[in-house]
């Protein structure tokens, strides 16, 4: 059972959230009377075996996040350009930790359970993503024009958290790589395993006005 109580979380919040044009940092935006960071942060202290959260924020909102999130056992660190680099803005206030999830602030409403699954699936592997699988046909395209349709049954969309031995993944931070858009990638790239575990159709994305009104009815319903 070694590390199997150890593991921290690094919550990335520091998007700019742009495609949601709501004017604040994405992670900042309410649903449901909440933000979606704090949706997260709900479910993340009903998992027992996270010990340690750090939540990486833009840097212009440091000062107003941590004072919203006193009180909560939490340490708040300023993000980077890119998400990649917000990744490595937690790493540095992690202490001791075994295990580290990474999850998207972006991504309220995946359940405890997926958590759960993921730190179990931790005890035998270096790194565990959960996925869905896709419903949609992918291509690829190039200037307008297909160039591949890969297999669907071998393809599914990943969603987080996703969870690294800690020595795993901070070997595998190494270096600005503006192309990485998931830490698995970094981790894939090293030539390591990556288990996938099931993950949630309500671990979608918020990215657009649109999923912005599909959380506000789901919440409605529930
Ligand atoms: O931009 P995207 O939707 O891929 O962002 C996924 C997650 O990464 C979001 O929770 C967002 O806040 C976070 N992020 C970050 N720092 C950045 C860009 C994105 O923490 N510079």
């Amino acid at each position: 059972e070694t590390g199997a109580s150890v593991t921290a979380m690094i919550l990335v919040a520091a998007g700019s959230g742009s495609r949601l044009a709501a004017g604040v940092p994405k992670a900042l935006v309410e649903v449901g009377g909440r933000s979606l960071l704090q949706h997260c942060l709900d479910t993340a202290s009903t998992v027992e075996r996270i010990t340690q959260i750090v939540v990486v924020v833009p840097a212009a909102h440091l000062r107003e996040v941590s004072a919203a999130l006193a009180g909560q056992a939490v340490d708040v660190a300023a993000g980077g350009d890119t998400r990649d680099d917000s990744v490595r803005a937690g790493f540095a206030l992690i202490t001791g930790a075994e295990q580290i999830l990474v999850h998207d602030a972006a991504r309220p409403f995946v359940p405890a359970e997926v958590f759960e699954r993921v730190i179990d699936a931790l005890t035998d592997s270096e790194a565990v993503i959960p996925a869905v699988p896709v419903v949609d046909t992918i291509k690829r395209v190039r200037d307008g024009v297909v160039i591949d349709t890969p297999v669907r049954d071998e393809l599914v969309a990943v969603q987080t958290p996703q969870g690294f031995r800690a020595a795993t993944l901070r070997a595998a931070h190494d270096g600005h790589d503006p192309q990485v858009t998931d830490d698995a990638m970094r981790v894939e790239r090293a030539g390591i395993a990556v288990r996938v575990v099931a993950g949630s159709p309500q671990g979608f994305k918020i990215t657009t006005p649109f999923d912005l009104a599909v959380a506000g009815a789901m919440l409605e319903e529930r």
